[in-house]
């Protein structure tokens, strides 16, 4: 029977590629050990981590993931705790993580994004109307305050104002500052995170912490003393929401869930605006294919619905996934996957990236190719941008969506060139997989 092998490179070392160089770490351990590797990428937990690179064994486990054989503990996200809070839903698990799941999905869900199609169209065409003719601009910086725009929205009902600008501000200011693979170390090392006075790292951490906190509590306070009966933001859902007990929830609660959504509603898919945005202008054949199919297509559902322009997407969020992995899924017995014993007790971790890059799945899986996805219908396992089971991504169609209006308004609505032809690489940027930096100019 095969085992599950794992690198013989002391754990302190593992970490820090994994940190510094996450497609390396994963590339070299897919070369040397195939579908399946432990990886000890924790340091603060004994805890043993396999990375799972097979769309078989992946569907196996996210099929059971509520099973007597397999579960998703959000105990194993503690490390996301000092920024989404000990209460997010990342971190909850079982019958408190699904009724938390069931609070926040519907307004991410159906009719209601019909509502944000216009205000994610609006938005972006704001912000297309500021830049100058000539003037580079950071990509990543203009789709973020988009997103941030979309997501305050949606999960506070807040539109324009102070409390909107200071929460943007801040909490931008907050995730750049583990944004940097050198600065990811802060996430990987929590020591480093410690404020040890006004040099260190944590402090500045902490103190943008504060900040958000502050904003986000006076917020709740504020609706509690409101009527909110006609509001359907997440923030009024929430508070209006009961358990079977009759308890709502408590001011920590709230704000741990309003972080996580903030939080993974903006960066993820700013990550992915910039990745399609480098991709539509650095290959000028893409870019002519586009402005052919949204040719006097103004419509946003029509839009939503465009066969190349949904291929783009995906081979965008294929090439270089924004989440390399999934949260992990704990074996609760011991369980075979295609041929190989896994332990009670084992960490299994979906790699999205090592799957997208699968040959036995993608031809060339390097090159950035459209087309793979008007030829080929791909299985929810082999293209998993968004993870699924129990802790699928609850912002899936939302990000979609935007990911389309805001590519098809700024390309209908300005030309664009890139300001520098050197190839962007991927880089870790937090928890998440980002790029180096795409600067853009707007040209006559
Ligand atoms: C391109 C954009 C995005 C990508 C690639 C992405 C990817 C993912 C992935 C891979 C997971 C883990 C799934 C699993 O373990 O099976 C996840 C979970 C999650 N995502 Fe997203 N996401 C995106 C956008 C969003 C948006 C817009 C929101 C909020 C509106 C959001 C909120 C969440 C939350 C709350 C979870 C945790 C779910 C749970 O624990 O039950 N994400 N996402």
């Amino acid at each position: 029977m095969p085992t599950i092998q794992h690198s013989t490179t002391p754990k302190s070392l593992q970490i820090m590629q994994w940190a510094l160089n996450p497609i390396g770490y994963m590339e070299t351990n897919r070369q040397r050990y195939g579908n399946f590797f432990a990886a000890p990428i924790s340091p603060t937990t004994q805890d043993r981590f396999v990375f799972v690179n097979h769309p078989e064994a992946l569907q196996y486990i996210l099929t059971h993931d509520t099973t007597s054989e397999l579960t998703a503990p959000g105990e194993a996200n503690r490390n996301v705790a000092p920024l989404l809070g000990s209460r997010s839903l990342i971190l909850l698990s079982g019958a408190n993580h699904r009724r938390h799941r069931k609070l926040v999905m519907p307004p991410f869900h159906g009719e209601r994004l019909k509502v944000y199609s216009e205000l994610i169209c609006t938005i972006t065409k704001k912000m297309t109307a500021s830049w100058q003719l000539d003037q580079p601009f950071s990509a990543r910086t203009s789709m973020q305050k988009i997103t941030m725009g979309v997501i305050l929205q949606a999960v506070f009902g807040l539109v324009q104002g102070e409390r909107y600008e200071l929460l943007q501000q801040s909490l931008a200011q907050r995730l750049d500052m583990v944004s940097s693979p050198l600065a990811s170390l802060l996430i990987f090392f929590p020591f480093l995170s410690k404020d040890l006075g006004s040099w260190s790292p944590g402090h500045r951490v902490q103190q943008m912490s504060e900040m958000c906190d502050r904003i986000i509590y006076d917020e709740i306070r504020e609706r509690r003393s409101q009527d909110i009966s006609n509001r359907d933001d997440v923030l009024s859902l929430l508070l209006t929401a009961r358990d079977e007990a009759g308890e709502g929830l408590d001011d920590i609660s709230l704000r741990d869930e309003l972080m996580t959504l903030l939080v993974a509603g903006h960066e993820t898919t700013a990550t992915a605006l910039t990745w399609a945005l480098y991709w539509i202008y650095s290959r000028p054949d893409i870019y002519r294919r586009l402005m052919d199919e949204l040719n006097g297509c103004s419509d946003p559902l029509a839009i939503t619905r465009l066969p190349y322009l949904n291929a783009v997407c995906n081979e965008t969020l294929r090439i270089y996934p924004v989440a390399a992995l999934t949260f992990p899924r704990r074996a609760e017995t011991p369980l075979e996957l295609m041929g190989y014993p896994i332990e009670a007790g084992t960490l299994l971790m979906g790699c999205i990236y090592l799957i997208h890059q699968h040959p036995e799945i993608y031809n060339n899986p390097q090159e950035f190719n459209p087309d793979r996805f008007l030829e080929k219908t791909f299985s929810p396992y082999e293209f998993i941008p968004f993870g699924n089971g129990v802790r699928r991504c609850v912002g899936s169609a939302l990000a979609l969506m935007e990911l389309k209006l805001v590519l098809s308004t700024v390309l209908t609505t300005t030309s664009l060139a890139l300001v520098n032809k050197s190839p962007v690489k991927p880089q870790r940027r937090g928890v998440t997989l980002g790029q180096s930096p795409v600067m853009l100019k707007r040209v006559a």
